[in-house]
């Protein structure tokens, strides 16, 4: 096999880069990218990668002629367009505007998560705000119903970018809100998630933190 074209720059928590690496073993080019793990948090930025993206944020994938490419959903819409396989993206049609939709809201519920994370570990104790927290929660708790509600049998329908999206949500969910307790509220979205949680994209891409 030939030598990763590619530098993607990684933690291992992050549900955001989790999304680029179940697409990378989905769509079979996992060996093509060298992963480069960086610590940082919104309040402690790394150099190297803020050279790369000026935002700090990961991930951020460094192409082999240098431009760099980011957010996760830019990655994950380039990284579509390099496989031989079907799209992960729907091209056209109602079925991109829909699944995208869904991605997007599978992305508020991994962006309220992850805000409600740096509240509760990283903000100082004296300055935290309950109020905006608990709004993050509702925010998750009325996206997880819409999927449970309106979008489960869409979701099973295929395992593509509104599907990964929300498996990396799930998985994140239960890495730092262990005790949030959603599969009793939402019980087909947990027995679709435990059915997506055994393909090997998964399996490979758990979080550690
Ligand atoms: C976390 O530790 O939860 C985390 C790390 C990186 C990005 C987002 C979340």
């Amino acid at each position: 096999m030939s030598a990763p074209s590619m530098t993607l720059y990684y933690h291992v928590a992050s549900p955001f880069a989790r999304k680029v690496l179940i697409l990378l073993h989905e769509t079979g080019q996992i060996g093509r990218v060298n992963i480069k793990p960086v610590t940082v948090t919104p309040v402690n930025p790394n150099v190297e990668l803020c050279h790369e993206n000026p935002s700090g944020k990961i991930p951020a994938l460094c192409l082999a002629d240098d431009n760099v490419i980011h957010d996760s959903r830019v990655i994950l819409d380039y990284l579509d367009h390099q496989h031989d396989g079907p799209a992960l993206i729907p091209r056209d049609g109602s079925a991109r505007w829909r699944r995208l939709t869904l991605a997007s809201l599978a992305d508020a519920v991994l962006d309220a998560a992850v805000l409600i994370r740096y509240e509760t570990f990283l903000r100082p104790e004296e300055k935290r705000w309950s109020e905006w927290t608990d709004n993050q929660g509702e925010k998750i708790a009325r996206s997880l119903a819409y999927f449970e509600q309106e979008a489960i049998t869409e979701l099973g329908a295929t395992f593509d970018i509104a599907s990964i999206t929300l498996a990396a949500a799930l998985g994140y969910l239960d890495f730092r809100q262990p005790n949030l307790g959603w599969r009793s509220s939402y019980p087909r979205l947990a027995s679709w998630y435990y059915e997506v949680s055994q393909r090997p994209s998964m399996l490979e891409t758990q979080p550690v933190g």
